[in-house]
């Protein structure tokens, strides 16, 4: 069998745990065994699931696609025989516990001693709340963020009705200073959004100095950590991006999505504000809950009502088993994601047939078959992307702007032109095994490379 099947072991012994810590109440009857008809309709889900490309296998090298931990999987199973709220304490006592546990431990790995934080549906709604509160608190001031940045940004802000702006890129994906500075000096800026980790090539805004500035010209800094944040416990990063993370810490508000590095199944991701005062935006009244506790009910520093329970059991289980540790075993996982991209990387330099803009920051590698124009370039991704995949090596596909493939190291002039985008492979290489798997990739792609570049 292909798919991992441990946690259902897992969740086998746990089930008869859990049970028992209700045997005082009366006897329910229960069918032992599921219907006929619900084998058959299982059966049939399963079918429809095959539908799918193999996220859970290495050769799966495309999107943002990782499947849970084996714990994770078994924990949040588990927490739906109790079905918890974290919304308040009455709908989830164990489980809120949980979430206030794990979500200390995230914000302690960024250096954070003190906090407001909780977990939300994913990275669109961590950064809908940071920014929510940063609207708050300059209302009517502009956000800006990267144009590499995640589309989030632009789309939140319009939903809370705040000005954004772009801010430019310079050749390896992260903000430019120059042009963040010149929008500075304008003083209509509230809140700088700097990306630890864009979403297309895994770029590392340039944060010590986005700090400076930012206390220059007296705004706010919200980190998009969505992607990257894990990385923090990596002891492998470019000397750049490691002076990034190492200022977390400073920034005014986090996002990070456990449900994309943290080892979680979807419908998992976290905010995090340094002062824990910004939680007086949040007040409101419920007639109908917060009764059985004068603690904090989760649901009154969050703008979700009702919230998996499920989701901080699950992410409290993982890092239980693996915590937030330099050095630790979960650390040594994206050391290895990151080694795999860095011997990537290294390869298809050391190949004529590829031309690669920049070296990964942290585990997303770029790259695009060499050809005399950027259309022809453009017209070969797809190509391999199709022939890799014909073969199941699944790539992903991005657009990115030609001005990237400009750098001095590059042999010059691949393109006339440095305008307009042109599409590229893309790999994000977040699984620990990718490392182990490399030759295979680096096998099929060639293959196909065969199959598709003129000789
Ligand atoms: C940097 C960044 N921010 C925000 C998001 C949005 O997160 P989600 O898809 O969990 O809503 C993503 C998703 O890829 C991301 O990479």
């Amino acid at each position: 069998m292909l798919l991992e099947n441990a946690s259902l072991e897992l969740l086998k012994r746990a089930l008869p745990e859990l049970d028992a810590g209700f045997e005082e109440l009366p006897a329910l009857a229960r069918p032992s065994m599921a219907s006929a008809r619900q084998f058959e309709v299982m059966a049939e889900v399963a079918t429809l699931l095959q539908n799918n490309f193999p996220y859970f296998h290495p050769l799966y090298a495309g999107q943002m696609l990782n499947p849970p931990h084996p714990i994770a999987r078994a924990a949040y199973a588990l927490a739906t025989w109790i079905n918890p709220n974290n919304h308040a304490l009455d709908g989830g006592r164990a489980s809120s516990a949980m979430e206030k546990e794990s979500v200390a431990e995230i914000a302690a790995m960024f250096g954070w001693k003190e906090h407001l934080g909780h977990l939300c549906g994913g990275g669109t709604m961590a950064n809908l709340e940071a920014l929510w509160v940063a609207g708050q608190l300059h209302p009517d001031k502009k956000v800006v963020a990267s144009d590499q940045a995640h589309y989030t940004h632009q789309r939140i802000t319009s939903v809370l009705k705040l000005p954004f702006a772009a801010v430019a890129s310079d050749s390896r994906g992260r903000m430019d200073l120059a042009a963040l500075e010149k929008m500075l000096e304008a003083g209509d800026v509230g809140t700088i959004v700097a990306t630890i980790g864009t979403t297309g090539t895994g770029s590392v805004d340039p944060l010590p100095e986005i700090l400076h500035l930012a206390r220059t010209y007296g705004v706010r800094v919200h980190a998009d950590c969505a992607y990257g944040g894990y990385f923090k416990l990596a002891t492998t990063l470019p000397p750049e991006a490691r002076a990034a993370y190492d200022q977390i810490a400073k920034v005014d508000s986090i996002v990070i999505d456990p449900h994309k590095h943290g080892l979680q199944p979807y419908g998992c991701g976290c905010v995090l504000f340094k002062d824990p005062s910004v939680g007086t935006h949040y007040k409101h009244e419920s007639p109908y809950t917060y009764f059985t506790a004068a603690d904090l009910h989760l649901g009154e520093i969050s703008l979700e009502c009702s919230r998996p329970g499920a989701s901080a059991v699950a992410l409290w289980a993982t890092q239980r088993l693996l915590p937030l540790t330099e050095g630790g075993e979960f650390a040594k996982m994206l050391e290895s994601s990151r080694q795999a991209a860095v011997t990537f990387s290294d390869l298809l330099c050391g190949d004529p047939r590829w031309v690669v803009p920049f070296a990964p920051e942290l585990d997303i590698v770029v790259w695009a078959p060499r050809a005399r124009t950027a259309e022809e370039t453009s017209a070969l991704s797809q190509k391999i992307f199709d022939q890799s995949a014909l073969q199941n090596l699944h790539l992903a596909l991005i657009h990115l702007p030609a001005r990237f493939f400009t750098s001095a190291a590059l042999p010059k002039p691949m393109w006339a032109s440095t305008e307009g985008k042109v599409l590229c492979l893309r790999s994000c290489l977040m699984k620990p095994e990718h490392r182990d798997w490399l030759p295979r990739i680096w096998e099929i792609l060639g293959t196909a490379a065969d199959a598709v570049l003129p000789r």
